[in-house]
């Protein structure tokens, strides 16, 4: 049975140019990269020039990118790391985040909290995902250090308006940290355009490895280092370095700006042409997010009465990788958090559906995919009983 696959959001294939790119790190150049020998050198200036890659994407220094495991390990040390110093340099200890961010981010801002008495501000947001600049502004105050706010949301696809909520987090004297973990790939990653001194992207949201990531750190921002050890990547991030990933994650965010244009407008079709065919065919579903503020890639969806679990089973049986937006592998989920923090009820919220396109997505997919999910819901859709009326006289 073909398969048609639309959950890029939660990972991608590696494209075969990327896997030609690191193939010779496992085999030939093996070196460890603080190895004074060849293989070590030779290893050390494919992680160098990685790291130039990637700072051309980004519009930075080489010396800003942090090699690390991936977007939750670029998060924890972005937050953990930058909490800790400015605690430590006694600059404060008042974090602000929303309640949408990845657990990477709010679970990391919540344990700091928890255990090490750091002050926590979860800021509200608005039906699509918005967190309100003015909220901001006030909820910034003497002692805020760091603000950490997602360039866009992994479930709706909510794209934020970084560069304003960062230049309002300048104006306090607090850093500003984005997760664009589902950014990367898909919008640009200039960091002096978007204002921020601290951003987190992951390897395998954009065609290249698992396991791999990035944290920008802008020059002259202090951060603790979270892992101890080594004295690799300047001393922040202890362990030897992942040779072929790092290149693998380098060639991957290469590609994937060289050929932005192209792939963000064929996004945008096959993703239109789903959403148009779901509202139009679907009575009981509703787009979530925003209608244009959104991920090119991404389409995220309630189905009234329909449980996600159930409708992820069925999509499969035909060939649909799917996803909900929270967990669903039981058939009973949990009610999405995000949802629930845009004002959705409970029983709404354990009803999403994401789908998530990529480069080989084909219009004919689109259309299997929107016909197969017509049916599905047809089957799932509780048909009301009709009770006879008495004739009132
Ligand atoms: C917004 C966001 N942040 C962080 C992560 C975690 O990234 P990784 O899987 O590389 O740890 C994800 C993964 O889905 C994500 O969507």
């Amino acid at each position: 049975m073909s398969t048609i696959y639309l959950d890029h959001s939660a990972t991608t294939p590696v494209d075969p140019r990327v896997l030609q790119a690191m193939i010779p790190y496992f085999t030939e150049i093996y070196g460890n990269a603080s190895s004074a020998h060849y293989f070590g050198r030779s290893a050390e200036n494919a992680i160098e020039e990685a790291r130039e890659t990637i700072a051309a994407v980004l519009k930075c220094k080489p010396k800003e990118i942090i090699f690390t495991s991936g977007g939750s390990e670029s998060d924890n040390l972005a937050i953990r790391g930058a909490a800790w110093s400015a605690r430590q340099q006694g600059k404060g200890t008042h974090l602000i985040t929303t309640p949408i961010e990845h657990g990477a981010v709010g679970k990391t801002i919540d344990q700091l909290a928890a255990l090490q008495g750091f002050e926590r501000t979860v800021l509200p947001v608005d039906q699509y995902g918005f967190v309100s600049l003015e909220d901001f502004r006030k909820a910034c105050k003497p002692g805020t250090t760091l603000a950490s706010i997602m360039y866009a949301n992994n479930e709706i696809g909510t794209i934020q308006p970084i560069s304003e909520l960062a230049a309002i987090a300048h104006e306090h004297g607090a850093l500003f940290h984005t997760d664009a973990v589902q950014a990367a790939g898909q919008l640009s990653l200039d960091v002096n355009e978007l204002n921020v001194d601290l951003l987190s992207i992951s390897g395998h949201k954009f065609y290249g490895p698992k396991g791999v990531g990035a944290l920008y750190i802008r020059d002259g921002v202090d951060i603790t280092p979270a892992q101890t050890g080594g004295s690799h990547e300047r001393g922040l991030r202890a362990g030897t370095q992942n040779t072929p990933l790092i290149v693998g994650l380098a060639e991957a965010l290469k590609l994937a700006y060289e050929e932005l244009e192209t792939r963000t407008a064929h996004y945008k079709k096959v993703r239109d042409q789903l959403i148009g065919g779901i509202i139009a065919n679907i009575p009981n579903a509703r787009l979530t997010g925003h209608g244009s503020k959104r991920l090119p890639a991404h389409a995220s969806f309630v189905f009234e009465n329909i449980q996600s679990g159930a409708l992820i089973h069925l999509l499969d049986d035909e060939g649909i990788a799917a996803s909900a937006a929270s967990a669903c592998k039981t058939g009973s989920p949990d009610p999405s958090s995000v949802l629930l923090a845009l004002g959705y009820s409970r029983e709404l919220a354990a009803c999403t559906l994401r789908l998530t396109v990529g480069t080989q997505t084909k219009r004919q997919d689109v259309e299997f995919t929107v016909k197969t999910l017509v049916s599905v819901v047809k089957g799932l859709t509780v048909q009301p009983t009709v009770v006879a009326q008495p004739v009132l006289a």
